[in-house]
């Protein structure tokens, strides 16, 4: 029989017991309370994940713009903020991303078209604007004359169609105004796919895309005008929703290499309306006016215009100065909106700093 098993040591039992005792709750504190807690953190971190990459679903959709230099400051050193188109992007981003009445509500991108000559400090600026900046080629054909130096370099707007990883998109020139959410409009009948129809094609002008998506709105002027506004055969080309497709891209290149084909004044409004004429293989259709006007008054405000065209900075137009003073305010919130987001941004940038 072992000596131990004969001889009474409680004491020294229950000394054991409470070592044993000491070492279970020092280890669950551990567990517990020390930073490194590879059992609780693992669940914790997937879940998280998880639910960021559920929340970033990507949209097929995504809103567009070109920004190309303002030929007025050519040659002239202004600060960013002085470049209207610049400030312009800037609200229409704003508004299609962050301003709560009119931002989308279904994660669709804003997509920047920007040529080769924006200058970094821009395409930096729109980046922490939340958009997304794509910068491309200029297109140039030597037998274009703009009809106004402005529009010097508007075919580069073609390069809407080579952002094939959405399915439609939405182009709007900077100068718009958003009045109400935009989103319902790639949803809406008026901008479904169309069959090309190759019999009412002209055989020199090339292969085409066997469908397309091209909606717009009549071309027209004047502040005083019905809206809806009648039907014509001419669009505008500072608003149009179409489908992304290198065949349609190629089909456009090669018809604005085409000297004499359509008036070259109007750059790539004439090119695309003639590429979408109405007799054409892809004849073009009115986008639901709801959407769009331009020349707008509160006539078009009050019927529920969506988005409205203007040079709401161009102080030489009579504009009604309700709807000049909503983009000015538009201007104002976006300012505040990223002066906020900016600083919390270089306080929590500063935190990790001081905690490594
Ligand atoms: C987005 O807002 C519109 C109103 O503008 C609403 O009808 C729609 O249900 C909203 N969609 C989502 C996904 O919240």
């Amino acid at each position: 029989m072992p000596a131990w098993q004969g001889t009474p040591k409680s004491g020294l039992n229950k000394r054991t017991q409470a070592v044993l005792l000491f070492a279970i709750l020092a280890g669950i504190s551990i567990l517990t309370f020390s930073p490194y807690r590879p059992h609780l953190r693992l669940p914790n971190s997937s879940t998280y994940t998880q639910a960021s990459s559920l929340s970033s679903k990507q949209s097929p959709y995504a809103y567009v713009t070109l920004l190309a230099p303002n030929p007025k400051l050519d040659n002239k050193n202004v600060p960013d903020d002085e470049d209207e188109y610049f400030v312009g992007t800037r609200v229409l981003a704003y508004q299609l991303l962050h301003a709560p009445n009119t931002r989308t509500n279904s994660s669709i991108d804003f997509v920047v078209l920007a040529t080769p000559d924006i200058p970094k400090s821009k395409l930096d600026r729109l980046r922490k604007d939340g958009a997304t900046v794509k910068v491309v080629e200029k297109i140039y054909e030597k037998w274009m004359k703009p009809g106004l130096v402005r529009w010097r370099d508007m075919l580069s707007k073609l390069y809407m169609w080579k952002l094939v990883e959405y399915e439609k998109t939405l182009f709007l020139d900077a100068d718009m105004l958003i009045a109400k959410r935009m989103d319902g409009i790639f949803t809406d009948s008026t901008t479904v796919p169309l069959k090309t129809k190759p019999s009412l094609a002209v055989a020199d002008e090339g292969p085409f895309p066997s469908s397309y998506v091209f909606a717009a709105q009549t071309y027209f002027e004047g502040r005083i005008h019905k809206y809806p506004i009648p039907s014509g055969d001419f669009f505008s080309g500072g608003f149009f929703l179409a489908q992304p497709s290198i065949e349609a891209f190629n089909y456009y290149r090669h018809l604005a290499s085409m000297e004499g084909r359509f008036d070259s004044n109007g750059m790539e409004q004439h090119m695309l309306n003639y590429a979408h004429r109405k007799d054409g293989p892809m004849p073009w259709v009115e986008v639901n006016y709801i959407y769009t006007t331009t020349w707008p008054s509160m006539n078009e405000y009050e019927a529920g215009a969506r988005s409205m065209h203007e040079k709401w900075w161009d102080q030489s137009l009579e504009l009604d100065p309700k709807l000049r003073r909503m983009w000015y305010q538009a201007r104002d919130d976006m300012e505040a909106f990223h002066t906020a987001r900016d600083g919390a941004e270089r306080k929590e940038k500063m935190k990790e700093t001081s905690l490594t």
